[in-house]
């Protein structure tokens, strides 16, 4: 097994996605909100972050790829659509794993909006600002990033490293 720094532990990622929680529901009160995870990067964050809000929330799932190995490929494929009438009239919380060059979430934006929810607000655990190459900043994100390739708590490389509880990067020999 190759040697991992932690970035994130598993108590500070608790500590943060409560914070979300908490500011998602002083936001919503007690109007329905749609979470729209990411598969599958979002997973273990947006299960976290319905645990931890108050309010009435419901659970959708959206599929997107764009990544191979390290890097993105800037070119999205949509891989598990949503259904309209899940999205029309709904107050919409999309909750991504990492926000890197944007294209992702860019598209997902469009992809949602034209479905007319009643409200849209976009939130990342992670936010790789830096990398930006289209102009796209999240409602609300958990930790801004340097310029690293992060695995674990849902984030892979390659499909490996989801199941770690921690944040961590990759130490290359
Ligand atoms: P973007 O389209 O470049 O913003 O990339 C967003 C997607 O790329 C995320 O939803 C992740 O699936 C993946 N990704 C970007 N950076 C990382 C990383 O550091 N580790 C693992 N996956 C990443």
């Amino acid at each position: 097994m190759e040697k991992i720094n932690v970035l994130f532990t598993e108590e500070e990622i608790e500590k943060r996605v409560c914070e979300i929680a908490n500011t998602l529901y002083e936001k919503f009160g007690d109007e329905e909100v749609t979470f729209v995870c990411t598969l599958k990067g979002a997973v273990f964050f947006a299960c976290d972050l319905l645990k931890r809000y108050k309010g009435d929330a419901r659970m959708d799932f959206l599929r997107v790829s764009s990544y191979e190995g390290e890097s993105s490929t800037g070119k999205i494929n949509l891989k598990l659509p949503l259904k309209a009438e899940n999205i029309n009239g709904k107050n919409i919380v999309v909750v991504e794993d990492i926000v890197d060059t944007g294209y992702t979430l860019n598209y997902i934006r469009n992809y949602i909006q034209e479905m007319n929810p009643k409200s849209y607000v976009e939130c990342t655990l992670l936010d790789k600002k830096a990398r930006r190459v289209v102009d796209i900043n999240p409602d609300y994100s958990g930790f801004v990033i340097d310029d690293l390739f992060v695995i674990g708590y849902g984030l892979d490389f390659d499909q490996k490293y989801r199941n770690l509880p921690y944040i961590g990067v990759v130490v290359k020999e």
